[in-house]
């Protein structure tokens, strides 16, 4: 790898292990995968981006969720990472992951899909939205995030995690809040997608998730062929960093049965 990445990245692992690419949620950052991905990094090289607009990258004025998208192919093409990949997303992450799947199929090698949607936005979603990108640019990201916290965790979350979890939300600078909110009032409907997936796709909830309930998980699970569905629990939305013993082993269980990193783009 040489030069400098367009995304900032965090890599945890020896470069030669396969490589795992996490996405994270909104409004937060790679730090949020922090937890699991320090226990998986002893057999797999973990890749933890920031999205433009979140952790240390810088927001872009223009974003939408294909151009997040583009940012991960992108970075991995900076890595001259040649090597299918197991894509990784949370929430938004994994709505990213299905338009990653849309755009750059060839470079995944299998997806682990958590607590995230499958649907494009519902018009009252997408005023919603729009109201919390105006929220982030006019009151700051900490009142986005104050309206946020108590849905994004299981009712009896650890109290050092919601402390962590409102520290990276209020972190994200509000031009990132308003950038990501409007991207996911324009994201595309990946429910045809589901079915034309052929990469060994797990599926991870929190069994008190009360953003992404688990009726879509189960959808997801009937369309996607042949996917794994593993529910964690006393988790809600987030669950690397509320369960992340849990939620590493689950992953690597799964991966270790899986070759994710077989050669891609005639490399
Ligand atoms: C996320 O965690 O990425 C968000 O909750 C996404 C959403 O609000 O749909």
């Amino acid at each position: 790898m040489g030069g400098v990445l367009p995304l900032h990245t965090v890599m945890l692992g020896d470069g030669a292990l396969p490589p795992v690419l996490f996405v994270h949620g909104f409004p937060i950052s790679h730090e949020m995968w922090r937890p699991a991905a320090e226990r998986l990094a002893a057999r797999w090289r973990c890749i933890l981006p920031d999205l433009p607009g979140y952790g240390r990258t810088p927001a872009r004025a223009e974003c939408g969720i294909g151009s997040y998208a583009d940012d991960l192919a992108g970075l991995l093409d900076a890595m001259d990472e040649r090597r299918r990949v197991t894509l990784v997303g949370l929430s938004m992450g994994g709505i990213i992951a299905l338009e990653f799947f849309r755009r750059h199929r060839s470079r995944i090698g299998a997806m682990v899909l958590c607590d995230t949607r499958y649907n494009a936005e519902t018009a009252e979603g997408v005023v919603q939205r729009e109201r919390v990108a105006r929220m982030a640019l006019d009151h700051g990201t900490r009142a986005v995030a104050e309206t946020m916290i108590d849905r994004a965790l299981a009712p009896n979350a650890d109290v050092a995690v919601r402390a962590r979890l409102m520290g990276l939300m209020c972190a994200t600078p509000p031009e990132g809040v308003a950038a990501g909110s409007r991207a996911l009032a324009g994201r595309a409907d990946s429910f045809p997608t589901l079915r034309e997936i052929d990469v060994p796709t797990l599926l991870i909830w929190g069994r008190e998730d009360q953003i992404t309930g688990l009726d879509i998980a189960e959808v997801m699970h009937r369309e996607i062929r042949g996917s794994r569905l593993e529910i964690i629990e006393g988790a809600g939305h987030v669950p690397p960093m509320e369960r992340a013993e849990e939620f590493a082993r689950v992953v690597g269980e799964w991966m270790r049965s899986h070759e994710a990193n077989a050669p891609c783009r005639g490399a």
